[in-house]
């Protein structure tokens, strides 16, 4: 419990609504009445504030099933949480901090190199954290690898894919060399049977289409001169182990398994940064962010401390191979529940790349869906809509996601099945 005097605070607090004063659990001074205090700033003669840890429990959150903003570890936000007021003694928030002190580039410092023992990052490689999500990568990529009429090979298996190639024509030649789209995105081509482009300068993927839930399990050799292959790992970063030296630039906006919206991680091979063209905003060149560590401009600090506390966690967890053994145990029981129902749940994506993170799943009764998503909500387990573009449901079951909201899940499915397969 932290103690404000008036001599050590700030001495004025701005209480807009009736709802945040009967929220604020404080012993504030009673010398004033809520009519004075609604819309005015208040003087305080002294103020306790109480550790809303204190104020709420964990029966009070829900499951989470968003794909993005999405859960985070539980313990990661307490940590956050207690160290949000006074950041390791420092008399500051990282919110509030110089990301050019000494205590903010210990905080970036160890987030890169937890990240890098996670992914085991070769040391040819840089890691950026930078802002613009995952979006602005669409564009930064090709800005970077090639000059406007080169060309560059795209694999479409979902929407984000296809989003990619878009931004792509841009600024280079690209071509979509194998598209789902006409199979509704439930499949990935077989690597033997692509006709790549020789002198395409790399061949991108979305490693994991998080509103599709089709995820590559293994990833195509680019026969480019430069062997350069590109992902867009965004719903499936830091979700199992990978091979970094078989990417060139793998990158990810960091709202899903490892940290808030804000922060966009890109991991580069540092021989293919300095040639980006010359029309290339400055934010988007990564040579620039990568000679200033990412600080070339103000990051977003505490999206950086909130991924580097998520790093901590993974490893403390034993790594990415044990992080993946749970994501396999938690989405197994989700597909078995599906697959079991004798058609009642259908899984459209082809059992081979099913998504260990983004599991789609619609109802032979399509009438039934809004009450299904309905009732698991009365139930504390939010967001399983379906994305708007393709409807029915999503259960979005990253890293954060206990086995206990899995086992939640299918236990009330079978339940609802029980109670409207008749
Ligand atoms: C696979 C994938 N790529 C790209 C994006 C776009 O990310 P952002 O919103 O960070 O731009 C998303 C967003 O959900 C995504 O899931």
């Amino acid at each position: 419990m932290a103690t404000m005097s008036a001599a050590v605070a700030p001495n004025s607090l701005l209480l807009k609504s009736t709802k945040q004063i009967a929220a604020f659990p404080t012993t504030l001074s009673r010398s004033f009445t809520e009519a004075a205090i609604v819309h005015k700033r208040i003087t305080c003669s002294s103020t306790t504030l109480q550790n809303p840890a204190t104020a709420t429990t964990s029966t009070d959150r829900v499951f989470n099933f968003a794909a993005g903003p999405a859960i985070l570890p539980e313990n990661v936000l307490l940590k956050a949480q207690s160290e949000l007021y006074n950041w390791h003694g420092s008399g500051m928030s990282v919110m509030e901090m110089s990301h050019r002190g000494k205590e903010f580039l210990s905080i970036i410092q160890k987030a890169e190199s937890d990240l890098r023992t996670l992914l085991n990052i070769p040391e040819n490689y840089y890691v950026l954290f930078l802002q613009g999500g995952a979006t602005t990568q669409f564009a930064a990529v090709p800005l970077n690898l090639c000059n406007p009429d080169e060309p560059v090979d795209y694999i479409v298996t979902g929407s984000w894919g296809d989003k990619a190639f878009k931004e792509a024509s841009k600024y280079c030649k690209p071509k979509t060399i194998w598209s789902g789209k006409s199979e509704k995105y439930v499949n990935i081509p077989s690597f033997g049977a692509l006709e790549q482009t020789p002198e395409a300068k790399y061949l991108h993927i979305c490693a994991n289409e998080t509103i599709h839930g089709v995820e590559f399990k293994d990833y195509p050799v680019p026969t480019n001169g430069n062997s350069l292959l590109v992902a867009d790992m965004s719903s499936n970063f830091c979700s199992k182990p990978v091979d970094v030296s078989k990417f060139g630039l793998i990158y990810a906006g960091a709202q899903k398994n490892v940290g808030p919206s804000g922060v966009t991680i890109v991991i580069i091979r540092s021989d293919l940064i300095g040639n980006a063209q010359p029309n290339t905003p400055v934010m988007l060149d990564y040579k620039i962010h990568a000679e200033n560590n990412s600080l070339y401009n103000t990051p977003p600090c505490f999206g950086i401390y909130m991924c580097g506390l998520v790093f901590e966690d993974l490893i403390a967890q034993g790594g990415l191979s044990e992080v993946e053994k749970k994501n396999v145990k938690k989405a197994q029981i989700l597909y078995d529940t599906i697959n079991g129902s004798k058609g009642f749940f259908r899984c459209p994506v082809e059992t081979s790349v099913r998504s260990l993170m983004n599991v789609p799943f619609t109802l032979a009764k399509p009438e039934l869906e809004a009450e299904f998503v309905k009732e698991a909500a009365k139930e504390k387990m939010v967001q399983l809509k379906g994305h708007r573009s393709v409807g029915g449901m999503r259960a979005s079951i990253y890293n954060a996601m206990p086995l206990a909201g899995v086992e939640k899940l299918v236990a009330f499915m079978k339940d609802f099945q029980a109670r409207h397969d008749i």
